[in-house]
């Protein structure tokens, strides 16, 4: 095929093919967490990473397009701090592994990675991009870990990783979905940097520079889907995420297989929800499921939804029924009003005890007993 019918976008990136690969992924990223659908893998690359030496590192940085703050680091954390970096050590690490094996694949054209025949980009220059990409997530790591161990904290080590993809398009929707999250989860972080005092203020600043550059990789991503997205998405992305970025980050790690243990860090894990309705960017009612026999009366949960910067909304369950499913026992309904204000980009669902309100997304992690559900609308 010709260049010129690579930078045609061929692919059919309808709505509804997105549709169904994000139900896909949000399905399987939950319900199939202990890898059976791809053969769990590990960081493949050779270039000392995680434990550069000082000539493999500056080749990282030179790939990376830049090097790692030379300022000084924080001597103190607070327990809060510790486990936010912890969080992002670990998220930062199984993104090197996803995106050292999107590259490969595409690199030695695995089946459902040959570019020239499914995406809208010209390869050379997805594999260019894809390369700095994995080399600054590479520093993003080992950033978050020379802040622990300054702060005399064991550095995050690679876990081995299972991604429920097989093809780009797919990859592609969930490096989106994946960072996405991140960007919802260190504003979080940012804030708590600030009210800590101690050393942390100068963090905040580093996280702006981190988010800043998630963001350049998600309008990437979104172009890289097709031509019904914009690379921006919304004015105000979806924050208030951190609560949820732990549960989200362990369906594609491979149980027992992180050499610190996932239960040692310090964040709640809830139970799984499964969205079992292709949404689409407009009012419409969806359907859950979770793995619980839930009681008929609707009184006890609520679903809420974190989207924008919006306060969290909550709407009432109903239709209450059980299903004979592997891994699901109940199944309901919740209206998604995403014609009421909700931003483009990804929304967050989660059952929570009763029926708010909720002030902001915290209160909302602290009542959650299933979730998240990771819709991308648009
Ligand atoms: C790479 O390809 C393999 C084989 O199709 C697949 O199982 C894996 O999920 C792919 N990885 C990514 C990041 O797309
Ligand atoms: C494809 O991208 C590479 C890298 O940006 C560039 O050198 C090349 O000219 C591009 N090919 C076409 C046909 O535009
Ligand atoms: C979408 O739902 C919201 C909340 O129920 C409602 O206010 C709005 O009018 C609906 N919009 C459309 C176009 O149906």
């Amino acid at each position: 095929m010709q260049l010129s019918t690579v930078l045609t976008p061929t692919f059919q990136s309808t709505k509804a093919l997105l549709v169904n690969i994000l139900l896909m992924h949000f399905t399987t990223l939950i319900a199939f967490a202990a890898g059976a659908l791809s053969a769990p893998v590990s960081d493949p690359t050779a270039d000392g990473f995680p434990n550069p030496g000082p000539a493999q590192l500056l080749a990282i940085q030179k790939k990376a397009g830049g090097y790692l703050p030379n300022g000084p680091l924080p001597t103190t954390l607070s327990d809060s701090a510790i486990t936010s970096l912890q969080l992002i050590a670990t998220n930062e690490l199984f993104e090197v592994a996803f995106f050292s094996d999107l590259l490969s694949n595409i690199t030695t054209n695995t089946p459902g990675y040959q570019l020239e025949d499914i995406a809208p980009l010209n390869r050379t220059y997805v594999i260019m991009s894809l390369n700095a990409i994995v080399n600054q997530e590479k520093l993003h790591a080992l950033g978050a870990n020379a802040i622990l161990a300054n702060a005399n904290q064991s550095p995050i080590a690679p876990c081995q990783y299972t991604f429920p993809v097989q093809d780009f398009v797919d990859a592609i929707v969930l490096a989106q979905t994946f960072t996405d999250i991140v960007l919802g989860a260190l504003p979080d972080v940012q804030f708590q940097f600030a009210v800590d005092g101690g050393d942390e203020p100068p963090g905040v600043r580093l996280l702006g520079s981190i988010i800043a550059q998630e963001g350049q990789q998600d309008g990437f991503f979104r172009y890289a889907e097709g031509k019904d997205k914009t690379p921006s998405a919304a004015p105000f992305l979806t924050g208030g995420l951190s609560g949820y970025a732990f549960t989200a980050l362990q369906s594609f790690i491979v149980p027992e297989s992180c050499p610190k243990p996932l239960n040692t860090i310090n964040l709640p894990t809830f139970k799984p929800l499964t969205l079992q309705t292709q949404v689409e960017a407009r009012n419409m009612t969806l359907t859950f499921g979770v793995e619980d026999a839930i009681g008929r009366e609707d009184e006890e949960f609520s679903v809420v939804y974190l989207s924008g910067q919006n306060l969290p909304l909550v709407v009432p369950i109903s239709n209450v029924r059980s299903v004979q499913g592997p891994n699901i026992e109940s199944l309901f309904d919740a209206e998604f009003p995403f014609e009421a204000g909700f931003a483009n980009g990804v929304t967050i669902a989660a059952v929570v005890k009763g029926k708010g309100p909720f002030a902001s997304a915290a209160a909302v992690v602290s009542q959650t007993v299933y979730g998240p559900a990771l819709i991308e609308a648009n």
